[in-house]
């Protein structure tokens, strides 16, 4: 956990940063009291909460404050309509309990390094906007990167309407409840078009700089990934009085599925985890009726990931038919491999002197999404732990330095040219 708040010039090398100040008023917000984790979900409290800091930190700085048709924010310097602008953020929203870095550490740093750059006297030639991409972990309606997906019409307002959360509340709904217009949401190419580059600053999700020594990285892919629902359907019986020859029983076919998962994953290099499941009846002395559990799988190549996801399906449909349990299986999403372009990461990688480590990932982002219709580049910074998507995520504060001062010098040399 990062350490008691110091006065801010005592911190990050005595380099006086506006990092820590906003960092520790973000910190409470969504913050669960028992497990130390975040539940910041989309168009929640947690979440206005969020969007009310952006805002004010956008305010407060006289940058122009606009939500776009999708219920992204962004903060601009310089004039939203010019073109060719860089921009810079990421996501404030969490999964489950998760961390205080992934997604908030980029649009925290976003707002210091801007502040560096003024207080450096940078000259802009380029307009410079600072976003917060709403739903990013899709942890309340299942799909990932609801905010820039709608925008880079990934995801259609059709497809968007029939997202439910787990108290059946429509997406539309949870919007117009949080006090958006869901009716505008769609595609927004104009917008996209006015963005000459995009950069996101993230938490590391894994130990690469930690083993590396270095407190900085550039990103060169992110797997293609997806998520897959897996309905296994029995018959409820009763736990004590059922014999054992005469259930059908989806708990023991998702039990073997998830064997499964971890043996195909294992032996192709991939990854796969069942992390989310919900029951019916959901009864201690019941057999249930239905397993639902969503597979996430990942893999460096779309033909490895496909190996695995297919040979899980196959494990899962023999399995239940040797139970008597029928299964269907719904692909949920999909994002293919994502390759940032290498004009911009050259780029990058000059202007932070030359010896940047470059690292690939497992974990999707707004900057994969935006990167079918944006140059794009993401910066990671260290996170010893290696830990993500749990309370344990960390970044030391002097690294989180390191990392706005990176940023301010890509934002420098990419909109002072
Ligand atoms: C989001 O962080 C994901 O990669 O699932
Ligand atoms: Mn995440
Ligand atoms: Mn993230
Ligand atoms: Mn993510």
């Amino acid at each position: 956990r990062p350490a008691t708040p110091a006065p801010a010039a005592a911190r990050g090398g005595g380099r006086p940063t506006s990092f820590h100040a906003m960092w520790d008023e973000l910190r409470p917000v969504g913050r669960h009291a028992d497990s130390g984790g975040y539940r910041r979900f989309a168009w929640t409290g947690a979440d206005a909460d969020c969007r009310a800091w952006f805002r004010a930190q956008a305010e407060s700085r006289g940058l122009a404050y606009e939500v776009d048709r999708n219920g992204n924010q962004w903060a601009w310097l310089g004039d939203p309509l010019a073109g060719d602008a860089v921009v810079t953020g990421s996501h404030l929203d969490s999964v489950p309990d998760g961390g205080a870095f992934d997604g908030p550490l980029g649009v925290v740093s976003s707002f210091a390094a801007l502040d560096e750059l003024r207080a450096r006297g940078a000259a802009l030639t380029r307009p410079l906007a600072i976003t917060n991409f709403g739903d990013e972990e899709g942890a309340r309606f299942g799909l990932a990167c609801v905010g820039s997906r709608l925008a880079a019409g990934q995801l259609t307002k059709e497809k968007a309407y029939e997202l439910r959360d787990a108290d059946g509340t429509t997406l539309p709904q949870a919007m117009e409840r949080a006090g958006y217009d869901p009716q505008a949401i769609g595609a927004d190419p104009e917008r996209l078009a006015r963005i000459g580059a995009f950069v996101e600053l993230h938490v590391e999700q894994g130990r690469a700089l930690d083993l590396s020594g270095d407190r900085v990285g550039i990103a060169s892919a992110i797997w293609p990934h997806g998520r897959w629902r897996f309905d296994f359907h029995g018959e409820a019986n009763h736990a004590g009085t059922t014999r054992l020859v005469d259930r059908r029983d989806p708990m023991l076919t998702y039990a073997e599925t998830v064997l499964a998962a971890r043996r195909e994953a294992a032996l192709a290099g991939a990854v796969a985890t069942f992390g989310k499941i919900s029951v019916e009846p959901n009864g201690v002395n019941a057999i249930p009726s239905l397993v639902r559990g969503w597979l996430d799988s990942r893999a460096a190549d779309q033909a490895t990931l496909d190996t695995v996801v297919t040979a899980v399906e196959k494990a899962a449909r023999e399995q239940a038919e040797r139970e008597g349990v029928s299964l269907d299986v719904v692909r949920e999403s999909f994002t293919p491999v994502v390759e940032f372009e290498h004009a911009l990461r050259d780029e990058l990688n000059r202007i932070l002197g030359g010896a940047v480590p470059v690292l690939g990932t497992g974990a999707g982002h707004d900057a994969g999404i935006l990167s079918a219709a944006v140059p794009t580049a993401m910066l990671f910074v260290r996170n010893p732990t290696g830990v993500s998507h749990s309370p344990r995520e960390f970044a030391a504060e002097d690294d989180c330095v390191a990392g706005v001062l990176a940023l301010a010098d890509v934002l420098e040399g990419l909109a002072c040219r």
